[in-house]
This record gives C-alpha cells, sequence and structure tokens, in this order.
C-alpha cells in the first residue's frame, strides 16, 4: 500500500513514520508513505498556500492551486482509489473503515487541512473521501492523517507478528480486548488472575471472552448495541 500525504507542516510528519511497527512495515516494502510539501507545488514567488477569506472573517483559507497541482502531479504518475481530506466535519473514523481501507486501497492520497480551511472547490472536486478522528478540533490535519495511517498499514498482513495480531485488538470484533498481565506475578501483593497460570487453554480463552464481555458491557456498551 502506497500512502501520499500533502501538508504545509510536513516536518509534523516525520516521527511517526520513523519507528518501530510502521518503520519495519515501509523498510521491508510492505508500505510506504510520502509526504509532500504543498509549498513545493505553489507558484506564488512568496511561496504562499494560503489567502484571506472571500466575504472577511478570520482566518486564512488554503488555496486551490498547489493542492490541485500536488494531486494531478501524483495522479499523473499512478491511479489512487481516494483522496482523503482529513477534517474535523468528515466521516467518523473508526476501527471498521480501517479495516476496509486497508483490504481495499492500494494507493491514496491524504490531504492534510490548516488554517480555517481549504477553498471548498476542493472539497467539491477533487475530494473523494472526508474522515474525521473525533468530535474536537485539531491545529491541523497531520496527526489526524499519522491515526488513520498508522491503524490502516498495521492492519495490513505481516505487518505485526502473531504476539501482536491485530484479530486480537480491541474493536476488531466490536469488543473491547481484555486485560493483560506479565511478570512478575505477584507485585507486592497485586496478584495476577491464577486462570491466566493455570495453563488451560480453554479455561483461558472462556475467562478472557467474559472479560471481554465485561469490559465492552461497562466501558462501551454501544458497540454491543451497534454491532450489527
Ligand atoms: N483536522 C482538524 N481536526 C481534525 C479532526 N478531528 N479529524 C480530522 N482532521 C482534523
Amino acid at each position: 500500500m502506497r500512502i501520499d500525504i500533502l501538508s504545509a507542516v510536513p516536518k509534523l510528519l516525520e516521527g511517526p513514520f520513523s519507528h518501530s511497527i510502521l518503520q519495519r512495515a515501509i523498510s521491508k516494502g510492505i508500505a510506504s508513505v510520502h509526504v509532500h510539501d504543498l509549498r513545493d507545488f505553489t507558484l506564488d514567488k512568496h511561496k504562499r498556500i494560503d489567502d484571506y477569506a472571500f466575504g472577511g472573517g478570520a482566518g486564512m483559507v488554503m488555496t486551490i492551486e498547489p493542492i490541485e497541482r500536488c494531486i494531478e502531479h501524483l495522479k499523473s504518475e499512478r491511479d489512487y482509489d481516494e483522496v482523503i481530506y482529513m477534517s474535523p466535519d468528515g466521516e467518523l473514523f473508526n476501527q471498521k473503515i480501517a479495516n476496509q481501507m486497508s483490504v481495499e486501497y492500494k494507493n491514496i492520497i491524504i490531504l492534510c487541512g490548516h488554517y480555517k480551511g481549504i477553498d471548498e472547490r476542493i472539497r467539491e472536486h477533487l475530494i473523494t473521501r472526508e474522515i474525521s478522528i473525533g468530535d474536537y478540533v485539531l491545529t491541523g490535519g497531520e496527526l489526524a492523517a499519522a491515526v488513520v495511517a498508522d491503524s490502516i498499514i498495521r492492519l495490513i498482513p505481516d505487518v505485526l507478528n502473531n504476539e501482536t495480531s491485530a484479530l486480537t485488538d480491541s474493536f476488531q470484533d466490536d469488543l473491547i480486548a481484555p486485560p493483560v498481565y506479565t511478570r512478575p506475578a505477584d507485585y507486592k501483593g497485586w496478584k495476577v488472575p491464577d486462570v491466566l497460570r493455570s495453563g488451560d487453554e480453554a479455561k483461558i480463552d472462556a475467562w478472557r471472552h467474559e472479560m471481554s464481555l465485561k469490559r465492552t458491557e461497562e466501558r462501551r456498551p454501544n458497540l454491543l448495541r451497534d454491532s450489527d
């Protein structure tokens, strides 16, 4: 899978893909992430990529030209499944969408907004899907794009090993994951549940499932109601 991220602040995206599991997936060639600086695509001699809003009001608006030029440049090199705009008023992202994207998409473009937003005509003519990572407003779409890219990439086969398998994630089956423990079995009197040390796999599986249900009921009952 190839993800192209268009940004006004590309430095914000240097960290998330340079470490740990994502970095390994990228160096193994399972996924690739390309961050593009929108200033490289402006024809403005001052490299401006925003302008005042028609009609007045506070806040600058990102202009069409650098975004359109960057998208067209990428599209001239390969086909894209989707051009996604990260926006607080987009479709609310969740594990189901991450799964769908991970399975169905080969190449995607993610546009990060900044300032007061992007010229509406970009949304009308160039964007095919709008995604929000939650009902709060970030200073820009970069952190949101990193969240979406991370959650999609980790689902690609061979990115996670057996121990970290995505199959046991919270939300993967509309349940919250059960609690986990490691050594020591007793830390100053804080004990690991006996069943996990029993060696009885069937019993352990049953306990984990029961804990998942209990946690989901207590913390996120909406997952049980909305699961169909
Ligand atoms: N840009 C700013 N806030 C955002 C959010 N909540 N989700 C996605 N993109 C955003």
